[in-house]
This record gives structure tokens, sequence and C-alpha cells, in this order.
């Protein structure tokens, strides 16, 4: 396997604490990093406060163990009014070793809010500069 060539938007290490009682690390430590990673994609292209509202197609396809370098990558989809579609993938690595596997992917949906936390049309607040439409797109590994 092939390690994603894009800098990722987060990357953290797996700790004995995020784990379940099989040693394996937890589902939803990895959904939290994921609605980070993809926050962050929304974030900027709503240039303003987001909630996340829905999730589509998460899928795990392998575990991470304790120890594992985990990177999560987040690829903008598309805007609706309101709303932002944001591509997720997490990947571990051994931290000795140099391959990566895929271990999640998910859409993740978010809504663009206003300051009283109601959802507000996406550019309302202002047009992405140049540049910002794609963020970190892995190439995948096969
Ligand atoms: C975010 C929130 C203010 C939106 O209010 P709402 O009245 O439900 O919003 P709407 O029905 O107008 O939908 C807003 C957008 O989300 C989209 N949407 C709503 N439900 C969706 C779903 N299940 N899947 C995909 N998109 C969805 C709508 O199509 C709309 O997009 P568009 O404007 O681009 O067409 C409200 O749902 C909320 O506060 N939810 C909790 C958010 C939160 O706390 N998230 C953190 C997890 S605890």
């Amino acid at each position: 396997m092939t390690p994603p060539e894009a800098a990722p938007l987060i990357r953290v290490i797996a700790m004995p604490a995020d784990t379940n009682p099989t040693g394996d690390i937890f589902g939803g430590w990895l959904m939290a990093h994921m609605d980070q990673a993809g926050a962050t994609v929304a974030l900027r292209r709503a240039r303003g406060r987001v909630a996340t509202i829905a999730v589509e197609g998460m899928k795990f396809h392998r575990p991470v163990k304790v120890g594992d370098e985990v990177s999560l990558y987040g690829t903008l989809l598309g805007v609706g009014r309101t709303s932002i579609r944001v591509q997720v993938e997490a990947w571990r690595r051994d931290r000795s070793a140099e391959d990566a596997s895929q271990v999640t992917e998910a859409v993740f949906i978010f809504v663009a809010l206003d300051a009283a936390g109601q959802p507000r049309p996406v550019d309302e607040i202002g047009r992405p500069a140049a540049g910002d439409e794609g963020v970190s797109a892995p190439q995948k590994a096969q």
C-alpha cells in the first residue's frame, strides 16, 4: 500500500485510553476525529460557524491499534444552500513502518449557522478565496 501524498488535516496517536475491552480503538474515537477533520473543511468553506447534521456511509475497513498514527483527510464534495458535504477518510500507520492503510470513510454533512444557531446560506458571508475548494484529498492506495 502506498500512503496518501497530501498532508492530513489532523494527525493523532491512538492511546490506551481510547480502546475498548478487546484492545482495539473505539469507533467513536475515530468518528470524533473524522468529524473534526470534516469540520475543518466546512468551517473554511462557510467562513463561520457550522454544525454536523448528518453522517452518510460510515464504514470501518480495519481496526486501529494502540500506538498507531492516525491521519485524517477531508475533501469538499459539494455545497447546497446551507449545507456542505465533506468526504472524510482515516488512515493508520504503525509508527515504526512506512505502510499506511485506510481504516474508515464517510461523508459528513455540515450546516452553516448564523449567530443564533440557525441555518444560513453558505455564501451569505463571503465567497471562498481561490484555492479553498480542494482540501487535502488523499490518493487512495490499493
Ligand atoms: C443544524 C440545525 C440548526 C439545522 O436546522 P434544521 O432546521 O434541521 O435545518 P434544515 O432542515 O433547514 O436543513 C439544513 C440543511 O441540512 C440538510 N439536511 C438536513 N438533514 C439532513 C440529512 N439527514 N442528511 C443530509 N442533509 C440534511 C438540508 O437539506 C439543508 O441543506 P440545504 O440548505 O443545503 O438544502 C439543527 O438541525 C441542529 O441544531 N442540529 C444539531 C446539530 C448538532 O448539535 N450537531 C453536533 C452533533 S451533537
